[in-house]
């Protein structure tokens, strides 16, 4: 059963809530997600993207308490990723009149997700086209690969309302539909992590979109993802140009993994050094620490300073796993080096520092290690690269 929810007149969020979702392909979605889908009722009813196949009888009972299922005239996929357009297929059989409207990129996606598809009513669009329905005008803004290839947001300006896909999104099921009827704070968190672990990667293609949005009156931003924004566009916008240059803090973080404990005491040592010059710290053990939420204090440091013992002469697993997924997410302008414990023949340590060149982190010293246990000169040697650390981190040097 599924209520729908009203936002404005004729407009309606039709989505689901699924509080129960806790890994979104690798993303420890602690707090869920939600899909988000909308209707605009009137004599051409206009949905807007789809849900996760397994939420599409909860958005059809949503949809059929506002107008009838097979009346929908449009259905606009801004974005065909399975979350947005699982529910697509049994969209379609309940209004096969429906004309499906997405990029090039989209249209293609969704004919071979949906062997359907080939008997779908297509329309393709890119910037610049829109769709006069319901006595309103929406303008296509086509931003790929925010998130992929295919994705595009849609603009009512008799609305004042972008609908504007994975931008802005939060893995979080809301118990409320608003940025302002939530902790700010929770919602800001929530929204960061998903920056940092869904869009990193496409930081130059984000600043682009916010920047098609220059000149749009825009009074909510209604994502595919947790609340819609209504109170704090300015925030959420600010925070989306500073996260797509992943603009650094001072702050230095480091995130190892330890078989006995040596490891960990060096990577104590570098917090001490660096704490000790006042810049912002961060200890990440990353056999109690959740990937995702590490990842999303990379966004904002400066430094970042990656250790792993030595286990069969190479790295531990959870740190390959972790600098694997940090590789495709590429965060931008960061420095640091590796470090780690061995016993009687090292690799650990070694293993990092290679991957934090091809992550393209910029290594500003050669690796510390110790042998077993760390001497008082090799925990020296950790607190001397964290106040190093920490010197440009304040001096703002980029060289
Ligand atoms: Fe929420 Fe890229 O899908």
């Amino acid at each position: 059963m599924a209520k729908p929810l009203k936002i404005a007149e004729n407009l309606y969020w039709v989505g689901a809530r699924d509080w129960n979702i806790r890994n979104f392909h690798g993303y420890n979605t602690r707090r869920g997600t939600s899909y988000n889908a909308y209707l605009i009722t009137g004599d051409t009813p206009i949905l807007i993207d789809s849900v996760k196949a397994s939420f599409a009888d909860q958005l059809l009972d949503s949809v059929s308490r506002l107008v009838d299922p097979s009346t929908i005239r449009y259905v606009i996929s801004n974005h065909s990723e399975l979350d947005h357009s699982g529910g697509l297929g049994k969209v379609m059989q309940a209004a096969p009149k429906a004309e499906v409207i997405a990029t090039a990129k989209g249209v293609e996606t969704l004919k071979k997700y949906f062997p359907g598809a080939e008997s779908w009513n297509f329309r393709t669009v890119k910037t610049g086209d829109s769709l006069e329905a319901c006595g309103m005008k929406f303008d296509f803004i086509s931003t790929p690969m925010a998130h992929w290839p295919d994705s595009m947001v849609t603009y009512c300006g008799d609305m004042e309302l972008l609908f504007s896909m994975d931008c802005f999104g939060q893995h979080y099921a809301a118990p409320a539909l608003y940025d302002d009827e939530v902790s700010l704070d929770v919602l800001m968190y929530e929204a960061k992590k998903y920056y940092a672990n869904i869009l990193m990667l496409f930081g130059s293609v984000v600043k682009k979109t916010v920047g098609a949005l220059d000149g749009l009156k825009i009074s909510m931003i209604a994502p595919s993802h947790g609340v819609i924004w209504r109170k704090n566009l300015d925030l959420i916008i600010k925070s989306y140009l500073d996260w797509a240059e992943c603009k650094a803090a001072k702050k230095l973080i480091v995130v190892y993994d330890t078989m006995w404990g040596s490891t960990e005491a060096m990577a104590q040592a570098i917090i001490a050094g660096a704490a000790q010059k006042g810049v912002a710290t961060c200890q990440l053990n990353l056999t109690v620490s959740d990937m995702a939420d590490v990842v999303s204090e990379v966004l904002d440091t400066a430094a970042l300073v990656i250790g792993s013992s030595t286990l069969n002469n190479v790295m531990l697993p959870n740190v390959a796993g972790f600098l694997t997924y940090l590789q495709g997410l590429k965060p931008a302008g960061k420095y640091g080096t590796s470090f780690g414990s061995h016993g009687w023949k090292g690799g650990g340590a070694k293993d990092v520092y290679d991957a934090l060149e091809k992550i393209g982190i910029e290594r500003v010293c050669e690796p510390i290690t110790c042998s077993y246990r760390p001497t008082h000169d090799d925990l020296a040697a950790c607190e001397a690269l964290g106040e190093k650390l920490a010197e440009r981190i304040i001096s703002g040097s980029a060289g």
